[in-house]
């Protein structure tokens, strides 16, 4: 995996560079829609690929293990091949999932055990587990097995759980070195800074990672609740300290103006469950702000979803439209919804990413952040 800048920002940490896999190159900063079970919801592989010009998607460890398995997927020749999906892929480690969505979890030095969401069967993850599937899965980036605390937490609680965390990568580490590739190309791993909003372990932690000098680093353990205004502290801080030569990835953030706050403070790659969650929920994301497509001022506006969107979406159907489907519950307003927020999402950072190029991407973000955050 290479990675290459061809601009900095003079005038904030923004950066535009090439992220190179063996299953094609991402132009940097960019966003990963979310393909947790090896779909992304209510959209084709075919319009993800020609029509919101996804260049990588994520899929994650937990959901995929639980189902359909690393048997199947391993039999598939690994989830690119399984879902028809040829270009780059990420998987999560299940840290985050374990966590978020399994219920009676217990935690130990050598993982942690839980039960699944979906059937209530007992299952263990641990570092060498989260990797062992992940080679199953086959991804080109796999992420480190982490633990995170909630924001708030007790300081001796994140203090911990930060120092599990790098014991873990350690671990991780292990076990790929011992365990070759399945299906032929090359995977990296990426280990994840913790900390929560201690700015001291925050500091440790991107050190820690820094120094294990991985392809590509990641920032966790935001956007889990905590006020704006600490979230881009905490991602300050951290960028101060991760190599200026490797990918950051700011996991699950999150809102268009998030995202190109956070671009602005040297991070590369995002991936939110946003886009397509908030799609299903009438939420469409613009250029000149937000719009709850239900809202009854759109029963009789006949122009086109999204005169400035760049999916066909956009101007293949009206506001009129979309409502009324939303409103009659039919599953085709979910799809077009989804389609259009990550249109717009890989949007905006294509924009961005041209605005740093052109050197006026700080005075770009100024004027384009309070027009996002708008409600229309
Ligand atoms: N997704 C969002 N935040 C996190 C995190 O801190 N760790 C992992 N593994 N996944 C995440």
């Amino acid at each position: 995996m290479k990675f290459s800048i061809d601009k900095k920002d003079e005038f904030s940490k923004a950066r535009a560079g090439v992220l190179e896999t063996d299953h094609g190159t991402i132009q940097t900063p960019i966003f990963m829609p979310v393909g947790t079970v090896g779909t992304v919801k209510a959209v084709h592989q075919r319009e993800l690929e020609e029509d919101i010009k996804a260049q990588i998607i994520l899929g994650n460890t937990y959901h995929l293990y639980l189902r359909p398995g690393t048997d199947i997927l391993h039999k598939a020749g690994g989830l690119h091949k399984f879902m028809n999906w040829s270009k780059p892929m990420l998987t999560d480690s299940g840290g985050f999932q374990v966590f978020s969505l399994a219920s009676s979890r217990k935690k130990s030095e050598d993982g942690v055990k839980f039960k699944s969401h979906i059937d209530g069967s007992y299952h263990m993850f641990t570092p060498e587990k989260s990797m062992e599937i992940q080679r199953y899965i086959g991804a080109d980036i796999f992420m480190a097995f982490d633990e995170l605390t909630g924001i708030p937490a007790k300081y001796h609680d994140a203090k911990r759980a930060m120092h599990v965390t790098h014991r873990w990568l350690e671990r991780c580490k292990t076990w790929l070195d011992n365990n070759p590739e399945y299906y032929g190309h090359k995977q990296s791993l990426f280990p994840i800074v913790q900390g929560n909003d201690f700015k001291d372990l925050r500091k440790e932690s991107a050190k820690y990672i820094a120094d294990f000098g991985a392809d590509g680093n990641a920032i966790g353990g935001l956007s889990v609740g905590e006020p704006e205004p600490i979230m881009y502290e905490m991602t300050d801080i951290v960028t101060e300290i991760l190599p200026q030569d490797k990918p950051r990835y700011l996991m699950g953030v999150g809102t268009p103006w998030n995202i190109i706050e956070c671009i602005a403070l040297g991070v590369d790659m995002f991936d939110c469950v946003m886009p397509t969650r908030n799609a299903r929920n009438a939420m469409l994301f613009t250029w000149n702000g937000v719009i709850n497509i239900k809202n009854a001022k759109w029963k009789d506006c006949y122009e086109p979803l999204d005169p400035s969107g760049t999916s066909y979406v956009d101007s293949y159907y009206t506001k009129a439209y979309v409502r009324h489907l939303f409103n009659a519950g039919e599953s085709l307003g979910k799809q077009i919804a989804s389609i259009h927020n990550l249109a717009f999402y890989l949007d905006l950072v294509r924009v961005a990413r041209e605005h740093i190029l052109a050197g006026d991407f700080a005075q770009w973000k100024e004027q384009i952040v309070p027009q996002l955050k708008q409600r229309l």
